[in-house]
């Protein structure tokens, strides 16, 4: 029952994706957890070093014999500019002087190296890669393709969805609006590429031939029976599991989630440089009306990462970042493997029940 060209090809039970989301939410425990429930797990890698990676990797592995994902950020090139960065600083210094922690601090480095991130993918053959903010160079697509590793890209519009399919990949997310954390948007401005899931699917899956995943929106049964009527192969959840006893999300991050609404949530640049879409918190109010330059990601990401995490050692989850999608009145708090079951139930009650007469006349 819902097979689809995904589950085929991936040897999944469900199309049913756990999104990778980078910053400690997708514990090895949270990924081994979706894969042992028949969905497809990802650990989000994107802030990891290769180290950290064949750790995590390697405890997924103890946890399950089925397939994962491993999802990384694309680097795109970027200009740094020490008058932005300064002047980001001095605001910056604001919070860090009411977290008590030293002002400006020197960043050794704004990113891992997306090289040796990748050499570790391929090295550990995981059985799949998905990724995010571009498209790899044509080199690494035929490194992975050696390697017999599954690609999945994220498209926001069309247009990336044609690109990532001529570079090769073997399936594309189309990340609709209502999505939680980092837009995936490449090829246009964050802020044109706001399609919601509903209207971006299905002309997403007129345009290529390959698997497209839904992702934005999609809390339960309802929303996967939905995304599979657009034309989607299978759904990506992010927003869902984050509650979920084996995320690795703060507890104040849980709470917030689950006492949020739809309405509570805003695209920001103000945490890492790019648009990402989070639970309004007091850092975003205070910083929307910053009028310089907001340094690029990520640069922008490195300088209130200091931030962050003192924020979360003081349980002041008003400065951290609690990405999530719109989808926030159906969080809850269950182990991922039952979200993963509810949603195939609640799915195919819905397609088999929702409208059991219909009849064109
Ligand atoms: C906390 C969080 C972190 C995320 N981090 C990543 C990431 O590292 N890589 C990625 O490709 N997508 C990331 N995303 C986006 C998801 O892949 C996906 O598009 C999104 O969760 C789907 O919308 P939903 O949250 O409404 O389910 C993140 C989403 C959230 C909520």
């Amino acid at each position: 029952m819902l097979r689809t060209r995904l589950t085929e090809r991936l040897k999944i039970a469900y199309p049913i994706i756990q999104a990778g989301m980078a910053g400690g939410v997708t514990t090895p425990e949270l990924v081994a957890a979706v894969s042992n429930a028949g969905g497809l797990g990802t650990l989000g890698a994107g802030y990891m070093s290769a180290e950290q990676i064949r750790f995590a990797v390697e405890t997924i592995r103890r946890h399950t014999d089925r397939p994962f994902a491993v999802n990384l950020f694309i680097p795109e090139s970027y200009q740094e500019n020490v008058e932005d960065i300064q002047a980001m600083n001095r605001t910056l210094d604001t919070f860090r002087n009411e977290l008590g922690i030293p002002n400006s601090p020197e960043i050794a480095k704004a990113a891992e190296p997306f090289h040796e991130q990748l050499d570790a993918v391929i090295e550990l053959k995981v059985p799949v890669f998905s990724f995010t903010f571009g498209i790899p160079d044509s080199a690494v697509m035929r490194r992975l393709k050696q390697a017999g590793i599954y690609t999945i890209g994220t498209a926001t519009t069309v247009k990336e969805a044609l690109a990532l399919e001529d570079a090769g990949v073997d399936a594309v997310v189309a990340q609709g609006s209502e999505a939680g954390g980092h837009r995936g948007t490449f090829a246009d401005k964050a802020e044109t590429a706001l399609i919601g899931t509903l209207a971006l699917v299905p002309q997403v899956a007129d345009a290529i031939s390959i698997p497209v995943i839904a992702a934005g929106g999609t809390m339960d049964g309802r929303g996967l029976a939905a995304c599979l009527m657009l034309g989607a192969d299978g759904v990506q959840m992010g927003t869902a599991f984050i509650a979920s006893p084996e995320s690795g999300a703060h507890p104040a991050y849980k709470k917030a989630l689950e006492a949020a609404t739809e309405e509570q949530t805003a695209i920001t640049a103000m945490y890492s440089g790019k648009a990402a879409r989070g639970l309004m918190t007091t850092f975003m109010k205070r910083m929307s009306s910053y009028p310089g330059n907001v340094p690029p990601y990520p640069i922008q990401n490195a300088l209130t990462r200091d931030i962050r995490q003192a924020a979360a050692k003081a349980n002041r989850p008003e400065y951290m970042s609690l990405w999530a999608g719109q989808g926030l009145r159906l969080v809850k708090p269950v182990p991922a493997a039952v979200v993963v079951e509810e949603t195939v139930r609640k799915a195919v009650e819905a397609i088999r029940n929702r409208i059991p007469n219909a009849d064109p006349s």
